[in-house]
């Protein structure tokens, strides 16, 4: 038995703000953020607005879209790495605000492979017969963690949430691949405040990137764990409806569709509206394809997952 997506819902903050809003902040324009990212706008968390608040607006979201109670759910992860609190987990805010009392919920980070793995991490615990109905969200408010006078970084990220409600009632498979480099983590970092300053001193609690190793890692390893997915369960490109990936740059998947060879059209972006959302991509990109009717039952659509960690992966799911 495998986990049938029933739901999905998204919830991104009211404020938004666009690339001459961040031009008035850093050295930057609106032409070379659109040329070199893709993106035009991106929404910003007001002070109400809170990655728990987030996650339980597309949380409640989905649940109506999949007809469940919250009473029903008996699993809720929450994928993020901008949890306002530590403890209690994000989830458990959730579960509090939705009042899913019956869930099971904590919080996974894998940063922007975060809602792929939470996805893969439910669908164990439904094929072992543990859980019945799965909430998967991911959630984020980066703008708490971005330097807004770094323009290498600030004009990439977004706050925002998307969540799908994942039920045990399929014959159909659920397969993955997934691949963590440690190694390589210092391309990608963010600090926590939790250090003893008496001993070490502050880490820098900002994103920091090296965008160019980064974008590297994206356009080799993604295609490559996409294939070996595509050869792992004997399919093709051709075989695929939909590729739904991790929105970080438009030109990262424009350049992964070619290495695919699928046609364009197969690998849709929303990138323009909300930047690099980190875990809450690929819960967004997916509730606005399943609400425009892109996704038909039966399809079969591969998701992929990369970033901090470095971490990466390829699920494939039939709608
Ligand atoms: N506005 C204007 N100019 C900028 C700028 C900005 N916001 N940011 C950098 N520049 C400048 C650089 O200083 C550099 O100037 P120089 O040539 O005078 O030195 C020039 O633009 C080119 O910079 P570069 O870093 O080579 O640009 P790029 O084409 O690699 O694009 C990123 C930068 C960050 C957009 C790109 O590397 C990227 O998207 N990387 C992946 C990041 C990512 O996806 N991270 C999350 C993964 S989940």
């Amino acid at each position: 038995m495998t986990g049938k997506i029933l739901g999905t819902g998204s919830c991104v903050p009211a404020t938004c703000w666009d690339n001459n809003k961040l031009a008035e902040m850093v050295e930057t324009n609106d032409e070379w953020i659109k040329e070199r990212t893709g993106i035009a706008q991106r929404h910003v968390a007001g002070k109400e607005e809170t990655t728990a608040t987030l996650a339980a607006g597309a949380c409640k979201a989905a649940l109506e879209n999949a007809g469940v109670s919250a009473e029903e759910i008996d699993l809720l992860i929450v994928a993020t790495v901008s949890p306002g609190m530590l403890v209690p987990c994000t989830a458990c805010e959730v579960q509090s605000i939705i009042g899913a009392d019956n869930a099971t919920c904590f919080d996974m980070n894998a940063a922007c492979t975060g809602f792929l793995m939470a996805l893969n991490t439910a669908q164990a615990y439904l094929a072992q017969g543990i859980y019945r109905t799965a909430l998967v969200v991911g959630a984020e408010t980066l703008s708490n963690l971005v330097d807004w006078s770094d323009r290498g970084t600030c004009i990439l990220f977004g706050d925002g949430a998307g969540a799908a409600v994942v039920r045990a009632e399929s014959e159909d498979r659920y397969a993955q691949v997934t691949h963590s480099t440690g190694a390589k983590g210092g391309v990608l970092t963010c600090a926590s405040a939790n250090v003893n300053t008496d001993v070490k001193e502050m880490p820098n609690t900002h994103i920091q990137m090296d965008g160019g190793e980064v974008f590297k890692f994206a356009v080799s390893k993604v295609p490559e764990v996409i294939n070996e997915l595509l050869a792992q369960e004997n399919l093709t490109a051709d075989d695929i409806d939909c590729f739904v990936l991790h929105q970080a740059n438009a030109r990262i998947v424009g350049s992964v569709a070619k290495r695919i060879g699928g046609d364009a059209e197969k690998f849709p972006m929303n990138i323009a509206k909300y930047g690099n959302t980190s875990s809450a991509s690929i819960g967004i990109i997916l509730d606005e394809l399943n609400r425009s009717g892109r996704l038909k039952r039966g399809s079969k659509i591969v998701l992929a997952g990369f970033g901090g960690g470095l971490s990466y992966g390829a699920s494939l799911i039939t709608w």
